[in-house]
């Protein structure tokens, strides 16, 4: 068990890593004007589950997964009896990538090779301090930028693999990937807040990187 000091402390670190973040001379490269979205949740979770990049609204509100692929999250979470202030949410690069689209209007677009490798040293420092005993990635993207090599979701969803620091770490679809489909739609979320259950289990069972 993590003791109620040890949560403070771990949540102080992360603020602390935040502040550092905010203050490091790069950052205007990879951010521009955005402000970072950092991670948010319990400081000593079980789980964490690591997103691609804020979108708009992530952007705007400063907070990971508070759009609309935030909604279908926050649906599977509760469908796979987890909280989310239980678990620790994150994203491999912490500034919303944009391209300029029609009428000078900005979308969201896949971060760089660049910008994910400039992100994940703060990354590694934030699954440092948080210890979890397992890491969900949410899609293709976030999965190759925790396990720095190509990732591919239909061969490995659902499966254990050595993650960072030797944490298990499962990579499973990303949730806006599920408000695109259609007519698999329901297998599809079914099998993701299966692989959230999974995580979950993974991490009561006392296996993996975490504090005992
Ligand atoms: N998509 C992500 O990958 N992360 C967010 O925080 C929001 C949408």
């Amino acid at each position: 068990m993590v003791s109620p000091d040890q949560v403070a402390a771990r949540r102080q670190l992360l603020e602390q890593l935040r502040l550092e973040l905010l203050a490091a001379p790069e950052l205007a490269t990879y951010c521009g004007a955005k402000r970072p979205v950092c991670g948010e949740g319990n400081p000593a979770a079980g789980v964490v589950l690591v997103g691609e990049a804020p979108g708009g609204r992530e952007d705007r509100l400063g907070r990971p997964f508070v759009g609309p692929a935030g909604q279908i999250l926050a649906e599977a979470l509760a469908d796979a009896g987890i909280r989310r202030d239980e678990v620790w949410i994150t994203n491999v690069v912490k500034c919303r990538p944009t391209i300029e689209g029609v009428g000078g209007r900005l979308r969201n677009r896949t971060p760089t090779p660049a910008e994910v490798a400039w992100f994940r040293p703060w990354l590694l420092r934030e699954l440092d301090i948080v210890r979890p005993r397992a890491i969900v990635c949410l899609g293709a993207t976030a999965g190759s930028g925790v396990l720095q090599r190509p990732v591919k979701i239909t061969r490995e969803r659902g499966t254990w693999v050595e993650g960072p620091g030797g944490t298990p770490t499962l990579v499973t679809y990303h949730p806006a990937y599920l408000l695109r489909r259609s007519e698999d739609r329901e297998t599809r979320y079914a099998e993701f807040v299966a692989d959230l259950r999974l995580a979950a289990a993974r991490a009561a069972s006392g296996e993996g990187g975490g504090p005992g």
